[in-house]
């Protein structure tokens, strides 16, 4: 049975477009059941729905706090009974009790080399302290905001002239190419958490 995928978006959706272009293209033995957004006009939910994919929009103000919200994002994430949780562009930060209760490791992709540049606008804050090279990259989250065991990253160099646009295009280009990589490899059981980090385990030779 394939790897059972839900996916949480802000936004655009182009990174869950490169997850389900990579299931297309047979680079990922993956399904995406679900797609969950906090942002009733996500493009994301868009992408989705033209997938033929389930998606939901989960309004946080219908909820009376941030518990209740992610309380009810929990309740039909796990109707989905996913393998992986895939934070795509998911712009809020989730509670240390929705992560233990998630039943399943949750993964997100940030767009720069952690640990450096967590958190909110890390092109500028790139961009501020001047280094020579960037990327993304794909770890768990745990309690910590970007902080979970780092899974895989890739690398772009920076141009003196870059602005946040042009960085973040060139970033996002190596995302698409990253997330899909490393969800096969957690698809193949090829990556162990061990303790603060995690281990890539070698192709088994058959
Ligand atoms: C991506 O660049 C992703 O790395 C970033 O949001 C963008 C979403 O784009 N995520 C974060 O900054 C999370 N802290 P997309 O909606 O087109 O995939």
């Amino acid at each position: 049975m394939a790897y059972a995928l839900a996916v949480l978006a802000s936004g655009r959706g182009s990174n869950l477009e490169a997850i389900l272009r990579a299931v297309d293209e047979g680079r990922l033995d993956a399904e995406v059941r679900a797609v969950f957004s906090d942002r009733e006009h996500a493009r994301a939910l868009d992408v989705a729905g033209s997938r033929g994919v389930r998606a939901v929009w989960v309004d946080p103000g219908a909820y009376g706090d941030k518990a209740g919200y992610e309380r009810a994002l929990l309740e039909g994430i796990r109707a989905v009974s996913p393998n992986c949780l895939v934070l795509a562009g998911y712009m809020r930060i989730l509670s240390p009790r929705f992560v233990e209760n998630a039943g399943c490791p949750i993964v997100n992709i940030h767009p720069s080399l952690l640990p450096a540049f967590a958190g909110l606008d890390a092109h500028g804050q790139a961009l501020a302290a001047g280094v020579r090279f960037s990327g993304c990259t794909v770890h768990f989250v745990d309690e910590g905001v970007d902080q979970g065991p780092i899974i895989m990253q890739r690398v772009v160099p920076v141009a003196p002239d870059d602005t946040r646009e042009t960085l973040a295009g060139r970033v996002l280009k190596e995302e698409h190419i990253l997330l899909p990589e490393a969800l096969d490899l957690m698809a193949k059981g090829r990556i162990l958490r061990e303790g603060r980090k995690a281990v890539i385990l070698k192709e088994e030779s058959h």
